[in-house]
């Protein structure tokens, strides 16, 4: 019998000599992944495993952000604007996967959730580290999230790493300025631990990209749409939560919905949105 090829590149897979090849199995670690699932609750409540694994794939998809995110500084960095077209579409389809997820979850009924709900203790999604790795890379600073996560964590590591580097948009200003385009030294002379601050002067220079060259201001279009990808998330994540719990406080220690309320509408690229009401009015 002669060997096929199997799904990864140049791996033979013999149908009677598969201890010795590489098999899917191997690669993707499958049996280590499907242990890594441990409901708490004692009889097991059914809906424990859908909450625990839509919790990890997320906490994949962060990774894989953390991952896109960091290439796509990279090449703009590199003025490498086609590559970053392609990373920051990637980007985008993975958002609405993340926000299409939320379908999934919203099938678990506020009786389903109580099942097992008392198991999470102080455990919530507050404390992902990699959802605060991904807003700090996308420019929304602040130290508070560095404190849930004890020194020396992989977590702590992460988070003063991302909090200590240039976000995206400081990245997207430096090749704007390379562009040609007018960017005050001072928005890149702040600390780079501060949250991003609207600025009149980037504003005046988008507003020239919109107006004179298409190629830039559909990449500025595509920030729009990761903005607004995040905004969808936590809109769709509050009324998840209030469809679930209703007004009861958060497994993490806050008020629930109501503190989820205030994270909503928050836009983490301001200049962008804040030009939307001058474009195509004549000065
Ligand atoms: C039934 C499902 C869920 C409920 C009832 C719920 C509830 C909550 C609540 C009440 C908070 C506020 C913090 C606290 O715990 O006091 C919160 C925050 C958070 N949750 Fe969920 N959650 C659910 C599903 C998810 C999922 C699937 C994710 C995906 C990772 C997630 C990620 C987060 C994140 C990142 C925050 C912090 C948001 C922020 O501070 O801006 N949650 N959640």
């Amino acid at each position: 019998m002669s060997p096929s090829r199997c799904m990864f590149k140049g791996v033979l897979h013999w149908p009677n000599d598969t201890m010795t090849q590489l098999t899917y199995s191997d690669y993707l670690k499958v049996d280590e992944l499907i242990d890594l699932q441990d409901p708490r609750s004692e009889p097991e409540e059914h809906d424990e495993l859908l909450f625990i694994i839509i919790h990890q794939t997320y906490e994949l998809w962060f990774k894989q952000l953390r991952h896109e995110l960091a290439f796509l500084m990279e090449r703009l960095d590199q003025d490498d604007v086609p590559r970053a077209f392609h990373t920051l579409k990637r980007v985008l389809k993975i958002f609405k996967t993340l926000v299409s997820q939320i379908d999934i979850l919203e099938t678990m009924t506020p009786l389903e959730f109580e099942s097992f709900r008392s198991r999470l203790d102080t455990a919530s999604g507050f404390q992902s580290y990699q959802f605060r790795v991904v807003e700090f890379m996308l420019g929304h600073k602040r130290p508070q999230p560095m404190q849930f996560q004890p020194e020396g964590s992989i977590g702590r590591e992460l988070l003063e790493a991302a909090y200590h580097s240039p976000s995206l948009w400081q990245v997207f200003l430096r090749y704007l300025q390379r562009a040609g385009y007018t960017v005050p030294e001072d928005v890149f002379e702040v600390d780079v631990t501060a949250p991003t601050e609207p600025n009149e002067t980037v504003q005046d220079s988008l507003l020239r990209v919109y107006e004179n060259n298409h190629q830039l201001s559909e990449l500025c279009e595509l920030l729009v749409d990761l903005d607004e990808g995040l905004q969808e998330w936590r809109y769709r994540h509050v009324k998840m939560v209030q469809r679930t719990i209703g007004t009861k406080g958060g497994s993490g220690g806050s008020s629930g919905a109501e503190y989820l309320m205030k994270t909503l509408f928050k836009p983490v690229f301001p200049d962008l949105w804040d030009i939307r009401a001058r474009i195509g009015v004549a000065t």
